[in-house]
C-alpha cells in the first residue's frame, strides 16, 4: 500500500502520529486576499496549490476528517483567498485559491492569483507545497509555470494526484510515469508523487504521516 502510493513506507508511530495530529482540533483562523493581510509568521505551514477543481478543499476534507471544514464545490473558482487552517497547533494548514481558471473576471483573477504568487515566494514558515493534479487530465502550463516559480522561490513540493477513483489502473500507471517524469526535471519537487482519492479515502492515510513529519513535535 505505501508503496503503491508513491511515499516511503512509514513507520507504525509515524503513520499513528499522523492519525493523531489530523484527528485533533482544526479551525479556520484567518483569510487573506491580499499579500499585505496576512498572518504573522507562527507555526510550520503546508500549502495545498493546484488549477482549479483539481481538489485543493476535499483533500483538506479528506485529510482532516471534515466534510465542510474547506468549502468544497462542483463549480470551479470556489475558494477565493488564501484560507489558513489551524491544526491541533502543531501544523497550519494554508487552502489557496486555484489557478488557471479562464472564466473569472479578469481582475478578480489577477488579484488572487498575485497573493498566491507572492505567498509562495516569500513565506518564511511554508514548509512544503503540495501540489495537485487531476489524474484524468493532461499536465498545463499553468502546472509547470508553478513548478517553475517553486524551483526559483526554492521552495519544496510534493506533487499529488487526486481523483485517483476516477482512472483505470493502466491509466493511472502511465499518469504517475509521466508526472514522475517531470518532478524529475524540477529540483524543488520530491521525486516520487503520492496518489491520492478524497473520495476513497486511497492514499489519505499515508499523507497524514508524511506532512506530519513537518509539524512542530507532540506537546
Ligand atoms: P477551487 O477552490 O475552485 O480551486 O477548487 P478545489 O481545488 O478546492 O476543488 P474542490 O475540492 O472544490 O473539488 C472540485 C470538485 O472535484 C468537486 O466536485 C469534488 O466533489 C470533486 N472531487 C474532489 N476530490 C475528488 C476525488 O477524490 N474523486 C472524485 N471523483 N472527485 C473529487
Ligand atoms: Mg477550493
Amino acid at each position: 500500500m505505501a508503496a503503491e502510493n508513491g511515499i516511503p513506507p512509514l513507520s507504525e508511530d509515524e503513520i499513528e502520529d499522523g492519525r493523531l495530529l489530523f484527528a485533533s482540533e482544526c479551525s479556520f483562523f484567518f483569510g487573506a486576499q491580499h499579500i499585505d493581510q496576512l498572518p504573522p509568521v507562527g507555526r510550520p505551514e503546508v500549502a495545498f496549490a493546484g488549477r482549479s477543481n483539481v481538489g485543493k478543499s476535499s483533500l483538506i476534507n479528506a485529510l482532516t476528517g471534515r466534510n465542510s471544514l474547506a468549502r468544497a464545490s462542483s463549480e470551479p473558482g470556489r475558494t477565493k483567498q488564501l484560507n489558513f487552517f489551524d491544526l491541533g497547533e502543531r501544523l497550519t494548514l494554508v487552502d489557496m485559491p486555484g489557478y488557471g481558471f479562464a472564466k473569472a473576471a479578469k481582475s478578480v483573477k489577477e488579484d488572487w492569483q498575485q497573493t498566491m504568487f507572492a505567498y509562495l515566494r516569500g513565506r518564511t514558515t511554508l514548509g512544503r507545497v503540495v501540489l495537485l493534479l487531476d489524474a484524468r487530465i493532461e499536465l498545463k502550463a499553468s502546472d509547470t509555470d508553478v513548478m517553475d516559480l517553486l524551483d526559483r522561490a526554492a521552495v519544496v513540493f510534493q506533487v499529488v494526484l487526486t481523483k485517483c477513483d476516477a482512472v483505470g489502473p493502466t491509466k493511472l500507471a502511465a499518469k504517475r510515469r509521466e508526472v514522475e517524469a517531470v518532478c524529475k526535471k524540477h529540483a524543488a519537487a520530491y521525486p516520487e508523487i503520492v496518489l491520492t482519492s478524497s473520495e476513497t479515502g486511497f492514499g489519505i492515510e499515508q499523507l497524514r504521516g508524511e506532512l506530519t513529519r513537518l509539524a512542530l513535535p507532540r506537546g
